[in-house]
């Protein structure tokens, strides 16, 4: 396997996007990657493209073909192929470009991400996250995302203590993080009483503990190690690339409130990185809602179960903390565009490796990504290093 390098990184404004269109938003976060690889695009001989349900948002299938088209890149006739993991769709685009790369059989691949899913009511995108779920054992009686994330908070915080408070703090650290991004959807700090207080979605969950419905898109380039100096002084190298899957439905778990799929996917990249969690310097989990982000700092092996709530409250995990977690905001204050995250995820890390992060900077050499598809069916893992 030959050594893979992150060349370029291109990321749209998350939010509500009326004014542009699903393909434009690919395009647009494609450009970006390109003028930043110093590339252009009749270089790229493959491109993965990850969405989960442009078919359900945007009434749109064959959404490889349409954004190689629509990205000019249909001249050499490359491969274009859409990936599909519900929320976990663009860590599969990256894992597939990686594997492509790392195997020899191509040399400069885009993996990219697009999700536009404010055109619908919301009572359609519901149910079309639900999809990502077990439709006859869950979807079918009434189980939505942030009903089946309900389950797990309630059980978690049952075992384990976690306070309502304590499971505030992740949101108000991310919506701080958000604050200082300039692509992130919701901008603004909060405090823990406008957690607690904001509107109840699913008990224990409120309005402030769910990542929003978000329109977006992201791009990364990648290349062999050996060839990318042609194209940025600084290069960041893909260490670890790894998946796991597990049942879809919650009921069938074996624990609801350790996803096993993380553990296998975290210990995984460990072993392919050589690195433990220890040299792991900053990390991007999948908050889908705040529970979420407790359970994951747990399992991918930052702390012990039960102790991710102290681990928020005592600060570790802001910027400037042990580990800071969600240095973009994460899914909850960046947004959630569904399709796009795994790839905003590894170009946060990218950003942060570089020195580019601006004010929500941290001093980190190796980063992490987390991308959960569902409540754990799928999980990608990436470890990215200078
Ligand atoms: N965080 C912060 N603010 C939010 C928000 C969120 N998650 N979602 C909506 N808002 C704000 C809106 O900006 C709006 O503010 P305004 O009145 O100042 O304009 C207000 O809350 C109401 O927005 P609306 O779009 O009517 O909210 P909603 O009730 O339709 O949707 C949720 C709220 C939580 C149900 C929706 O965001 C949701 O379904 N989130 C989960 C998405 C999900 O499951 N993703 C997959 C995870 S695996």
């Amino acid at each position: 396997m030959r050594e893979v390098a992150v060349v370029g990184i291109g990321v749209t404004e998350f939010g509500e996007k009326w004014e542009t269109s699903f393909r434009n938003l690919f395009v647009e976060a494609g450009a970006m990657a390109l003028e930043d690889a110093n590339m252009s695009g009749d270089q790229i001989d493959e491109m993965f493209v990850g969405n989960m349900s442009a078919g359900r948002f945007v009434l749109q299938e064959h959404i490889g073909a349409l954004i190689a088209d629509y990205a000019g890149l249909v001249g050499n006739h490359i491969p274009a192929t859409r990936t599909e993991a519900a929320c976990a769709s663009g860590g599969l685009a990256f894992r597939q470009a990686y594997t492509t790369v790392a195997s020899g059989l191509n040399d400069i691949v885009i993996a990219g991400g697009v999700e536009k899913m404010t055109d619908v009511g919301g009572s359609v995108t519901t149910d079309a996250l639900a999809g990502a779920a077990d439709r006859e054992w869950e979807g079918l009686v009434g189980a939505t995302f942030p009903g089946l994330y309900a389950m797990i908070a309630t059980d978690y915080m049952h075992r384990y203590g976690l306070t309502r408070e304590q499971l505030a703090m992740v949101s108000v650290k991310n919506h701080a993080n958000g604050a200082k991004n300039p692509i992130a959807q919701y901008r603004k700090e909060i405090t823990v009483e406008d957690v607690i207080r904001s509107t109840r979605v699913a008990d224990p969950l409120r309005l402030l503990d769910c990542s929003p419905v978000t329109d977006g898109a992201a791009a990364v380039i990648l290349c062999p190690m050996e060839m990318a100096r042609q194209f940025t002084d600084t290069p960041i190298r893909v260490l670890a690339s790894a998946q796991a899957c597990d049942t879809i439905s919650l009921h069938d778990r074996r624990d609801i409130s350790t996803l096993d799929a993380t553990v296998a996917a975290g210990k995984r990249a460990y072993a392919q990185a050589g690195v433990t969690p220890k040299e792991i310097g900053m990390v991007e989990v999948h908050d889908c809602f705040t529970i979420a982000e407790i359970c994951a700092i747990e399992d991918l092996g930052f702390c012990a179960k039960g102790e991710a709530g102290k681990l928020t409250e005592d600060g570790q995990t802001a910027l400037g903390g042990s580990i800071p977690v969600n240095t973009s905001g994460g899914l909850k204050s960046c947004g959630h565009p569904v399709g796009a995250t795994g790839i905003k995820q590894v170009a946060e890390i990218v950003a942060q490796l570089r020195g580019e992060a601006g004010a929500r900077q941290v001093d980190a050499e190796i980063g992490m990504t987390h991308n959960v598809g569902g409540t754990g069916a799928t999980v990608v893992c990436n470890i990215l290093g200078v």
